[in-house]
């Protein structure tokens, strides 16, 4: 009789037949650092995640990379928002200022990866600027990413993720970037990006409304469509990504599977606030076991294709990783 049994009989036997892993060397921390504020605010969606200041920022920053967390993304909150998000690419603005004092207070111990869009600093919250419709324009739009791609470069960082979603994004950035002698630095692609009612925590993190009630049906991907991700996939591949990131992650297992056979580039995937949420609240309730969960899921994450996650679970999971984990 075949006995599958028999490789799970003792945990040695388990761990030397098990086909995926999961590794702090395969976790990223998403950070928020928000303008003008004197203590870390508490975004209460995100139970354990705060805005933080400059300063906390890096504290949190040493704390991670001592743990061995090898990337952060950072995402900024600035104090002022306008039609164009002009502190998205102000070389004063709060996310440059962070990618500075990170990189002095670590130095290339941490993969710096800021957030590359425009809705944390528009005044009408979306990711580019707006035609006279009220429309999103494409290509005004892509104008903008590749002065937000220059300055993130100059301030320090590593690889930038452009999230907005724009046609012809990755080939802009990476025009610009060339274009300003910053050929070395990255471009980690949300090639897929999918319009998920699971940001919701997020836009609490970032105080992004959609002006009057709006959506991002417009440029984000539905969620019954998987052939489309892979035509985003080749397309941000043929424009210059280094990498491609699947997003959100668990109910969309399946299509990072398939562009995980697809490519040969590094490909990630966005465990999102949402789904984060979730996971802190059923915790909470004493309905599931958060550290048992949480590695089964950033497990299954990795199982399904991905090279590194990005998870709000980051810091945890480092942590119990290196306690000999569960
Ligand atoms: C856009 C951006 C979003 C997230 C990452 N980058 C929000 C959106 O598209 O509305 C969501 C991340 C999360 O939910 O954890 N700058």
């Amino acid at each position: 009789m075949h006995r599958p049994r028999r490789w799970r009989r003792t945990p040695a036997l388990r761990r030397l037949v098990a086909e995926a892993r999961l590794s702090v060397d395969d976790l990223v921390a998403p950070l928020f650092v928000r303008e003008g504020i004197e203590a870390p605010v508490p975004i209460p969606s995100l139970p354990g995640v705060v805005q933080h200041t400059t300063g906390s920022l890096v504290e949190e920053a040493r704390r991670l990379a001592g743990l061995g967390v090898p990337a952060v993304m950072l995402f900024g909150v600035p104090e002022r928002k306008d039609p164009s998000g002009s502190g998205a690419s102000d070389p004063e603005g709060i996310v440059q200022v962070a990618l500075r004092a990170l990189r002095r207070a670590v130095g290339d111990e941490l993969v710096l990866i800021p957030d590359l869009c425009l809705d944390e600093y528009t005044d009408h919250g979306h990711c580019g600027l707006l035609d006279g419709r009220g429309g999103v324009d494409n290509d005004a739009t892509l104008g903008r990413y590749g002065e937000v791609a220059v300055v993130q470069a100059e301030a320090g960082a590593d690889l930038v993720a452009p999230s907005g979603m724009m046609d012809g994004q990755v080939g802009a950035i990476r025009a610009a970037l060339d274009g300003a002698g910053f050929g070395e630095v990255g471009i980690l692609a949300y090639a897929v990006k999918y319009a998920s009612a699971l940001y919701g925590p997020f836009r609490d993190a970032v105080d992004v409304t959609i002006a009057g009630g709006g959506d991002r049906l417009g440029y984000q991907q539905g969620p019954a469509n998987a052939r489309e991700a892979l035509r985003e996939v080749r397309l941000d591949l043929a424009e210059g990504a280094d990498a491609v990131m699947v997003k959100p992650a668990l109910p969309y297992l399946d299509i990072l599977a398939a562009v995980r056979a697809e490519v040969d580039v590094p490909v990630a995937a966005y465990h999102v606030s949402g789904e984060y949420a979730m996971l802190a609240a059923a915790a909470a309730n004493g309905w599931i076991d958060r550290v048992a969960v949480a590695h089964e899921t950033l497990l299954s994450i990795r199982r399904a294709g991905a090279d590194f996650v990005l998870t709000y679970l980051a810091g945890e999971v480092a942590e119990t990783l290196a306690g000999g984990g569960r």
